[in-house]
């Protein structure tokens, strides 16, 4: 038995095998994503136009052609129904009547105005509904709402400071991509960021002596917490770890930022709804514009009173806090979000799918215990994955012990040639908007065969 995954080496022989054939059956089934990728390496480094796109895959580069409700298609003609669900850009699913109906109006308006469009004020309400907040700034992704939303904490605070949970994904942005190296000491998680920021620090998910020994430095403007850690599989917050921190940013005079960017799809209203906390902003993106670049974040009225008393203006005359952009806000962003926050991700819908990822989990832990394994499934509402073991991850450490290479890799191929998309290996299946009891079930019949043939 490898203590690490749970699995005994039979087992891993098996996927070892199943993993070389399923590979082979896969370049069989994608001539014509081949074809593209080999004239595309002429054309962009790696092949593709952005670089996740095929870093995240061990498979070569699927070409997309089309897609619609659940499912997505190649340029094969092989259809994927879809539970990576574009790591929540696409949670709405593919091509909704309703949005294709409002796109295409919008566009016969006029997709980008450089000034306000009615739907920001539906948009600013449905987001109040669900995260408390009131007022609200709009970007085009869900790094340049937390790059905005830290630029306005430490102007409103006087602070530099970070404080980042092991474990995080917030986006692009500069400050947030370093990890802990002991004593203190960050060090850059990729290439190209130049040196550390100013009183940057990085502590354990659910450790809050931790984050206490940081904050009483008074030298932290924010904490900038995914309230459910959703980049490492999943990991949950201890009882009173978010109430917690929420109490140490009072006392210490920082600011807490809670990142919804994922967990919004996670149940209606996030973690914030869900815990019942009260951060001071919150950030997000990804699919509440339907797949329409859209990133949002929103803040206290006191935070909007210095916001508003701080435009600075084109000529340099005044100077303001750092933000927007020309394209932000844009008409086609806020038209779409406006429809699929108000008619499409109604709290009825999200706990549909929030059901739907509690069938996955149970699915998955029943498949499991079928075959002797001694596996628990991730869980937080339409939120699933795999904990190759007893004992759920509390922190960053423990959910990367429990990664698996290569079960996660031979999965998404096996599961790809049979007609379904699975989540990327950092998250776990997700149930969507456009899924079914259905749909869950074709998912968990897969997932049987392949332990059917890895214990067999
Ligand atoms: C929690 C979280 N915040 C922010 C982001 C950044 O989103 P985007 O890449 O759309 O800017 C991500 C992306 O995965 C994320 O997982």
């Amino acid at each position: 038995m490898d203590s690490s995954t749970g699995l005994t080496g039979r087992q891993r022989d098996s996927l070892e095998r199943i993993r070389r054939r399923e590979d082979a059956a896969f370049h069989a089934r994608v001539p014509k994503s081949l074809a593209l990728d080999a004239r595309a390496r002429r054309l962009m480094p790696g092949g593709v136009p952005m670089s996740w796109m095929t870093a995240f895959y061990r498979t070569p580069t699927l070409w997309v052609s089309h897609g619609s409700g659940a499912s997505f298609t190649d340029v094969d003609g092989n259809s994927y129904l879809d539970f990576n669900v574009g790591d929540m850009s696409t949670v709405l699913g593919y091509a909704h009547p309703r949005l294709t109906e409002v796109i295409a109006a919008q566009a016969a308006r006029g997709v980008q105005m450089f000034l306000p469009v009615e739907p920001a004020l539906a948009v600013c309400e449905q987001l109040r509904l669900r995260f408390g907040l009131s007022q609200w700034q709009f970007t085009l992704s869900a790094s340049t709402a937390n790059t905005e939303a830290l630029r306005v904490s430490r102007v409103a605070t006087g602070r530099p400071g970070l404080l980042l949970l092991d474990g995080k994904y917030h986006g692009q942005l500069q400050e947030t991509l370093w990890a802990d190296e002991g004593a203190g000491a960050v060090v850059p998680e990729a290439t190209g960021l130049g040196t550390p920021p100013d009183d940057l620090a990085v502590v354990d998910f659910n450790d809050l002596d931790a984050a206490e020994r940081v904050l009483r430095a008074r030298r932290t403007a924010a904490v900038l917490v995914e309230g459910v850690l959703t980049n490492c599989g999943t990991v949950l917050p201890d009882d009173g770890f978010l109430p917690g921190l929420r109490a140490l940013c009072s006392r210490y005079g920082t600011l807490l930022v809670v990142d919804e960017t994922h967990t919004q799809f996670d149940l209606y209203g996030g973690v914030v709804a869900h815990y019942g906390i009260a951060p001071d902003l919150v950030t997000g993106g990804k699919g509440i514009g339907g797949g329409v670049p859209i990133g949002a974040w929103g803040m206290t009225e006191e935070l909007a009173a210095l916001v508003g008393s701080q435009l600075g203006d084109e000529t340099g005359a005044t100077v303001g806090i750092a933000l927007g952009g020309t394209l932000f806000a844009n008409a086609l962003s806020l038209a779409c979000t406006e429809v699929v926050l108000s008619e499409l991700m109604t709290p009825a819908e999200h706990d549909r799918i929030a059901r739907l990822g509690g069938r996955l989990a149970d699915g998955i832990e029943t498949a499991a215990r079928a075959h002797q394994l001694p596996w628990r499934a991730h869980r937080f509402g339409a939120r699933s994955g795999y904990c190759p073991g007893p004992e759920l991850p509390r922190n960053a450490r423990e959910a990367h012990r429990d990664f698996d290479p290569l079960f996660s890799d031979t999965r998404r191929v096996y599961f790809a040639n049979r007609g379904v998309w699975e989540a990327i290996s950092s998250a776990g299946p997700h149930a969507g908007f456009a899924h079914d009891e259905a749909d869950i079930d074709t998912y968990l019949g897969l997932l049987d065969d392949l332990l059917d043939e890895m214990c067999g």
